[in-house]
C-alpha cells in the first residue's frame, strides 16, 4: 500500500512538473544497483520500477484473495440454493445466505477457516498454554490484538512450536476471536446486518434475525459446557456475575449491545440461554423511520410540534416492537439548550444534547456492598437535578408513580412501557403493581402504539396509533382518549383522524400558549412537513437531520430560505 501510495504520489508530480520520477526507499538502492549493472539511464530504470510498483497493489489484491481462499471455503450444502454471500471480516470470515425451496427454509451459514485435526490439537495446546501465561499479565489498552499476537509468538517459542504462515494465521484468529472478540458468535456480532441472536439450549442452533430475511436459523450450535461457560464469561465481560443461585441476568456488553443471560436449567429447561440485542452504531432519525414507513410525515410532524412544546409521551408495544428506538428518534426534536435527564437500566438512549445527563441503574452485584441503584432511586435523584425533559427507557417498577408524579408537576417526559394497545397500557398502570392514581395519568399528553406486524408477507413495524388522553369524564369516571392517527393495514397508510389540526388537544394548547391563531398553526404544520419531506427525499446524516432542525427552531424563516423550501 505504501508503495502505491508513492507511486501515485510521483504520477502527480509527474504530470505536474514532470520531473524526476521519485521512488520508495527500498526501490532506490535496486535502482542505483541497476543503473550500474546494466548501464541504462537513471530515468528508464525509475520509470520501469515505478511501473512495477503500480502494479504491486493489484499483486497484494490478488494474493489477498488467494489467501481468503486458502483459509476458509464454502462447498455448498445438498439441497439449498446460495442467495448472496458476504465477507464480515476479509479474509477469514464470511457468510452465505442459503434457501431450500421445497422446505421453505432459509439458512444462515457462517464461514471460518478450517481446521485439520492436526491444526485442532495444535489450537487447544496453545491456546491453554497462553492462557497460562496471561494469568500474570493483564491484556489492557488500545492494543489488545498486537499483546496477544506477542503472546502467542512467546509461547510458540517457548515450546519450539513451527508452524507455517497458513496455520499460523488460522491460530491467531482463533485465538483472538476467542480471548478478545465473542467466540463462536463473532461472526455473527459483527455483522451489521444482524439484529438480535438468539441461543435457547444447547445442541440447538443459533437463530437470529436478519435486517433482510427475518429470524433465520444459523449454522452455529453449542455443547453443554461450552453453553455453560459462554454464558458466564458473557456476564462476566457485562460486569455482572451470574451463577445457580442468581441464574437470569441482564447485561450491557462493551459494543453497547444488551444481553439476557440464563444459566443451568432451573429457569429454562432446554439449558442457558442467551438474548442479545445488537447495539446499532447508527442513530435512527425520525427521516429513516418516515423512510421504512414506521411513521408518517403528518404524523412525524405532530410529534414533533408536541416534543418541542414540553408535551409528554408513552411509547408502547410489544417485544422489539421500535419503541425506544422511536422514542430516541422523537427526542432528537427536543430544543438542543434544553436539559434532559435520561434514566436506562441499559445505556440505549443516544442524544446530541449538551446538556445531558445519562443515568443508569447499578446493579448488587456491580456495586458490592456500596448497594443497589434503580430506576426509583435514579428519578428521585433526577428531580432535584432540575430537568426539563426526563426520559425514562422503560417503566416497569415502583418508578412509574414517580414518573406520573413528576408529569403532573410540570416536567416532560417520555417513556417506553410494555402493552399492546393504549387501554391495556392504561390499566396495567392503573391496577397493582404499578398503582398510578387515575388523576396523574390524566398528566400524560400522547401515546403511541408500535408494533410488528406484516405487509405483503415482509415483516414491518408500524404506528398503529397516536391517542391522546384527554381528562377524567367526571360521571364514568374513565379516562377520555381520542386518536389523532391511525394505521390502516390493508392499504399500509395513515390518516388523520380529526376533523382540524385545532381539534387536537396538544396542538391547541401548544397554539394558545404560542399564541398563534389557528392559520398559523396550520401554516407552521405544513412547514415543517416540507422541511421533513425535503429531508425524507434528500436522505440526511443523522448530523445533518440534528443541525437542520435545531436552525429550524432557532430562525426558521431562514432555514427554509436557505434549503430553498417551499411550504
Ligand atoms: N421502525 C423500525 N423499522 C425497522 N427496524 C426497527 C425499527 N425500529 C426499531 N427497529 C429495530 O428493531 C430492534 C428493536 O428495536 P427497539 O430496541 O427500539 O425495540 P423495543 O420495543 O424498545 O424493544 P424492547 O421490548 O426490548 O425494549 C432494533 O434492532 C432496531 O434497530
Ligand atoms: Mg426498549
Amino acid at each position: 500500500m505504501a508503495l502505491n501510495e508513492e507511486a501515485v504520489k510521483h504520477h502527480e508530480r509527474n504530470d505536474i512538473e514532470a520531473q524526476e520520477i521519485l521512488l520508495p526507499e527500498k526501490l532506490e538502492d535496486l535502482s542505483l544497483e541497476l543503473e550500474q549493472k546494466l548501464n541504462i539511464s537513471s530515468k528508464e530504470v525509475r520509470s520501469e520500477l515505478s511501473k512495477a510498483a503500480d502494479n504491486l497493489d493489484a499483486v497484494l489484491e490478488r494474493l489477498k484473495h488467494k489467501l481468503s481462499e486458502e483459509l476458509c471455503s464454502f462447498k455448498g450444502i445438498p439441497g439449498y440454493k446460495e442467495v448472496e454471500r458476504y465477507w464480515v471480516n476479509e479474509p477469514y470470515s464470511f457468510v452465505v445466505i442459503l434457501y431450500n425451496e421445497d422446505k421453505n427454509d432459509y439458512l444462515y451459514y457462517v464461514v471460518e477457516p478450517e481446521l485439520s485435526p492436526l491444526e485442532k490439537f495444535l489450537l487447544a495446546e496453545i491456546k491453554s498454554k497462553v492462557k497460562s501465561a496471561l494469568l500474570f499479565t493483564k491484556i489492557e489498552g488500545a492494543d489488545k490484538e498486537e499483546i496477544l499476537k506477542n503472546k502467542i509468538d512467546e509461547v510458540l517459542r517457548d515450546y519450539g512450536i513451527e508452524l507455517d504462515n497458513r496455520t499460523y494465521r488460522k491460530i491467531v484468529y482463533y485465538i483472538i476471536r476467542d480471548f478478545l472478540r465473542f467466540g463462536k458468535i463473532d461472526v455473527l456480532m459483527n455483522d451489521p446486518y444482524v439484529e438480535d441472536i438468539s441461543c435457547d439450549g444447547w445442541d440447538t442452533p443459533v437463530f437470529i434475525y436478519h435486517w433482510e430475511y427475518g429470524n433465520i436459523r444459523t449454522n452455529i450450535k453449542f455443547s453443554r459446557r461450552e453453553l455453560d461457560s459462554f454464558v458466564i464469561k458473557l456476564a462476566q465481560r457485562g460486569g455482572k456475575h451470574i451463577s445457580t443461585s442468581d441464574p437470569m441476568v441482564d447485561v450491557a456488553l462493551e459494543d453497547g449491545s444488551r444481553a439476557q443471560l440464563t444459566l443451568g436449567m432451573d429457569v429454562t429447561t432446554r439449558g442457558s440461554t442467551f438474548t442479545i440485542r445488537r447495539f446499532r452504531e447508527i442513530l435512527i432519525t425520525p427521516v429513516d423511520l418516515i423512510r421504512w414507513k414506521t411513521f408518517s410525515l403528518e404524523s412525524m410532524v405532530y410529534l414533533w410540534i408536541c416534543a418541542e412544546n414540553n408535551k409528554s409521551m408513552l411509547f408502547v408495544g410489544g417485544t422489539a416492537s421500535g419503541k425506544t428506538t422511536s422514542l430516541n428518534a422523537v427526542a432528537l426534536f427536543i430544543p438542543i439548550n434544553a436539559k434532559v435527564v435520561t434514566i436506562e437500566d441499559t445505556r440505549e438512549v443516544k442524544l446530541p444534547h449538551p446538556n445531558w445527563i445519562p443515568a443508569v441503574t447499578r446493579d448488587v452485584f456491580m456495586a458490592q456492598e456500596r448497594g443497589k441503584i434503580d430506576m426509583y432511586d435514579l428519578l428521585k435523584a433526577a428531580l432535584r437535578q432540575r430537568p426539563e425533559y426526563i426520559i425514562v427507557g422503560e417503566v416497569r417498577g415502583r418508578e412509574a408513580q414517580t414518573l406520573f408524579q413528576a408529569m403532573s408537576t410540570g416536567h416532560t417526559t417520555f417513556s417506553t412501557f410494555h402493552a399492546d394497545s393504549v387501554d391495556a397500557a392504561i390499566h396495567r398502570l392503573e391496577y397493582p403493581p404499578l398503582s398510578v392514581p387515575r388523576s396523574m395519568i390524566e398528566a400524560l399528553d400522547v401515546v403511541s402504539v408500535q408494533a410488528q406486524t406484516f405487509v405483503g408477507g415482509r415483516r414491518v413495524r408500524r404506528n398503529l396509533e397516536i391517542v391522546e388522553i384527554l381528562e377524567i369524564d367526571p360521571t364514568t369516571r374513565n379516562i377520555k382518549t381520542q386518536t389523532v392517527f391511525s394505521w390502516d393495514p390493508l392499504t399500509d397508510s395513515f390518516s388523520f383522524m380529526l376533523p382540524s389540526l385545532s381539534a387536537s388537544k396538544c396542538l391547541r394548547d401548544i397554539a394558545r400558549f404560542r399564541a398563534w391563531t389557528e392559520e398559523r398553526l396550520e401554516e407552521e404544520f405544513r412547514r415543517r412537513k416540507a422541511l421533513l419531506e425535503y429531508m425524507v427525499k434528500t436522505g440526511v446524516s443523522p448530523e445533518e437531520f440534528i443541525s437542520i432542525v435545531h436552525s429550524y427552531h432557532a430562525k426558521p424563516e431562514k432555514t427554509l430560505r436557505r434549503l430553498k423550501i417551499e411550504w
